[in-house]
């Protein structure tokens, strides 16, 4: 047989398999595998006798040359034939990236996502930058650079989870603080949202995993007036009306001194309700100047330099902002209260 010939009838074979797939086919995606199959760039089976075409003899060219192309054609046709016939039918299956987006018609976000986006959308107004905590970190970041060294008895105010190889899934987001400090000079404004988990019996307003918003506040002559200015300036702009508070002291060792936070009660406007206690009062935000010890470990001269430090449980602003009254609500996994938001 010559090589015409031999060409002719794998020609007439490939024609005769695409024409017999295509009757089979019943949707684009077996289509597009089908014309990979015989068109493909690379491994086509028609591609491979194109392939060939460079390597015959001029007479060769000119005879065979054409009849290559010829089924070349042939087929394209066949398979914009059958993409038509798809395209008319609505077959569902084709993705058309030019159409816009169908929006799922089930799921949203979490309340807790929703209320810290809200939340960074404040903050970084504010000029503040989001920084992301680690999860599990170490003994240092967690405590060490944070003032508390080893033996210090402030360490049982953290109900700590150890891994066996002596990491621990985030207390609280003041890890963060030694990398930031360390990061960047002064003017620093950062803030770390993140997932927080203590080994802690679980009620109506504690659980063993939540979060938080840590604030970082470092510049020159920064006093106390800038701290709460800032909460409060945050928390109207949160909950969209305007604020009673006053600050309580309190201890934490990377903070001095360390307070207390409080607003009037969102709820009851300060007129007493089960959300506050009846004391009118809402204890949100532990806070305070940073220690001069931690801006020392974070390689910033508290000669120089001062600011300021907070950890807002971002539970509990969810919990106000939507009435929700018991936190285990929120990892409980359960529709009916999730589809409410
Ligand atoms: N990290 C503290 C906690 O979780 C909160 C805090 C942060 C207090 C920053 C003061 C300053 O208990």
């Amino acid at each position: 047989m010559g090589l015409d010939q031999n060409l002719a009838s794998q020609l007439k074979s490939i024609e005769d398999k695409v024409a017999s797939e295509l009757k089979q086919c019943s949707d684009l995606d077996a289509l597009q595998k089908i014309k990979a199959y015989f068109l493909g760039r690379k491994k086509g089976k028609l591609t491979q006798l194109i392939k060939l075409i460079p390597s015959l003899s001029i007479n060769e060219r000119k005879i065979l040359g054409p009849k290559i192309n010829q089924t070349k054609n042939k087929l394209l046709t066949l398979f914009q034939e059958k993409e038509k016939a798809f395209a008319s039918s609505n077959v569902k299956s084709f993705f058309d990236p030019t159409l816009p987006g169908e929006k799922p018609i089930y799921g949203h976000l979490h309340p807790i996502t929703q209320v810290c986006y809200e939340a960074e959308d404040i903050f970084e107004k504010m000029g503040f930058e989001i920084v992301e905590p680690f999860e599990i970190d170490d003994d240092f970041h967690v405590f060490e650079t944070l003032n508390i060294p080893q033996g210090h008895p402030a360490r049982d105010m953290w109900d700590t989870f150890w891994t066996e190889d002596n990491f621990i899934p985030i207390t609280h987001t003041s890890a963060m603080q030694n990398r930031i400090l360390k990061s960047v000079k002064p003017p620093i404004r950062a803030i770390v949202p993140g997932r927080c988990f203590r080994h802690e019996a679980t009620d109506a307003r504690h659980e063993h995993t939540f979060y938080q918003i840590e604030g970082v506040y470092v510049d020159q002559n920064i006093s106390l007036a800038d701290l709460l200015g800032t909460l409060l300036s945050f928390l109207e702009a949160f909950f969209q009306q305007k604020l009673k508070y006053k600050i309580q002291p309190s201890y934490f060792p990377f903070v001095e001194p360390g307070l207390e936070f409080l607003i009037s009660c969102v709820i009851c406007k300060g007129r007493g309700c089960a959300t506050c206690g009846h004391s009118g009062w809402l204890e949100l935000i532990p806070c305070g100047p940073i220690h001069p010890n931690v801006l020392k470990m974070g390689g910033v001269n508290p000669e120089k330099y001062s600011g300021f430090a907070w950890g807002m449980g971002l539970d509990r602003l969810v919990m106000l902002r939507f009435a929700i009254e018991d936190i285990r609500l929120f990892h409980s996994g359960n529709l009916r209260f999730l589809e409410q938001f």
